[in-house]
């Protein structure tokens, strides 16, 4: 891409909502143990919402950490962009309510959907503004709340899925957290992986799709689980070529949380120490978009990375999706 201004993250917050979803939680409603779900995914415990609260709810109070760490107003936002696959409502767009609550008067406002990729497109998307100096502040925020459209009676599935949300502020460049690069991709000839069959135009809502359950996220977990770790492998590789850079140049890989095999298994395969990936899949399960920025939250307010340290997000997700972006931090 045409690089005007570069692009830097200036502030981050992170929201999970404060109930705890543990496996032996799941033990007295399923057929499962401990055991079988820490084994098989990575996952001990992970957070849903209570009373109602909403996607919108999450992104909100992660947006007003962030624009506090980055210390600007309301106003100065340009865009807001929220990536998420559980919207408060299709339309208004959930962008539209953070938009409203936290007095961005000046900003416009959408939702981006690409599932567990999301974070990723909205960073490439801000990116893109910033550089071009279209725009000169944008909200990006990856909210989810899983725990509405996860069939808790599928013991394959509800094991995995959390709520919680991550918002980052991309301003011109400071010489901090930079976004390099950033890369997309997508195979929509594999979209029977992961998807959410009904309440779109395909399948509006019916007695029918409420009694098949098709409302609820459903996935089929080992076929993924085969192309989520080839694809990691190829998109970190595909990274390092990109940025004439070795993949052990990385100093970290920030990886979308879907399972502590998948990531475990790319980094062997790239004979690359497990440590280098950034995991906190056992405290929260996967949330979708906001997995990646809910880490970089931890990450920076962890002091984890140095000034100038290499750093790769890498997403995977329904539809398919992926995408890669490199942070100099
Ligand atoms: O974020 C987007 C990307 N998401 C992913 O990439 C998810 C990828 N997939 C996965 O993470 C894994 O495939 C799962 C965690 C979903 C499933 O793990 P698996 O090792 O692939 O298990 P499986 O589906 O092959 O099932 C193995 C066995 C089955 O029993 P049988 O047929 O061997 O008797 C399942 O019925 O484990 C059984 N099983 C369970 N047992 C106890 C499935 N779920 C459970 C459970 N507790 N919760």
């Amino acid at each position: 891409m045409d690089k005007g201004y570069t692009a830097s993250i200036t502030g981050v917050g992170s929201f999970l909502p404060e109930k705890v979803l543990t496996n032996d939680d799941f033990t007295r409603m399923l057929d499962t143990s401990d055991e079988w779900i820490t084994k098989r995914t990575g996952i001990k415990e992970r957070r849903v919402v209570e009373n109602g609260a909403t996607a919108s709810d999450l992104a909100i109070e992660a947006s007003l950490r962030a624009l506090d760490d980055a210390n600007i107003l309301p106003s100065e936002i340009d865009l807001i962009v929220a990536a998420t696959i559980t919207p408060d409502c299709l339309v208004p767009s959930t962008a539209c309510f953070v938009q409203e609550k936290i007095g961005a008067k000046n900003a416009g406002a959408f939702d981006l959907l690409a599932a567990c990729s999301g974070f990723v497109y909205a960073l490439s998307i801000a990116r893109s503004f910033i550089a071009s100096g279209a725009m000169k502040t944008v909200l990006i925020v990856g909210t989810e709340c899983l725990s509405k459209i996860t069939d808790y009676t599928d013991r394959s599935t509800c094991i995995l899925f959390g709520d919680g949300a991550g918002a980052v502020v991309v301003q011109r460049g400071n010489g901090k957290k930079e976004i390099v690069t950033t890369y997309l991709g997508s195979d929509g000839s594999q979209a029977d992986l992961l998807k959410l069959p009904a309440g779109g135009s395909k399948l509006p809502a019916s007695q029918a799709t409420i009694e098949s359950r098709s409302h609820y996220i459903q996935l089929k977990g080992k076929e993924l689980f085969k192309t989520a770790i080839n694809n990691m492998v190829d998109m970190i590789t595909k990274a390092a070529t990109d940025n004439n850079m070795q993949v052990e140049d990385f100093d970290m890989i920030i990886p979308h949380q879907s399972n502590i095999r998948i990531i475990e298994a790319a980094m062997e395969r790239l004979k690359q120490p497990k440590k280098k990936a950034y995991i906190n899949i056992d405290r929260y399960g996967n949330t979708s978009a906001a997995s990646i920025p809910i880490a970089i939250d931890e990450i920076d307010k962890g002091e984890l990375l140095n000034p100038g340290d290499s750093v790769l997000l890498v997403a995977f997700g329904g539809g398919l999706t992926w995408g890669t972006s490199l942070i100099k931090w």
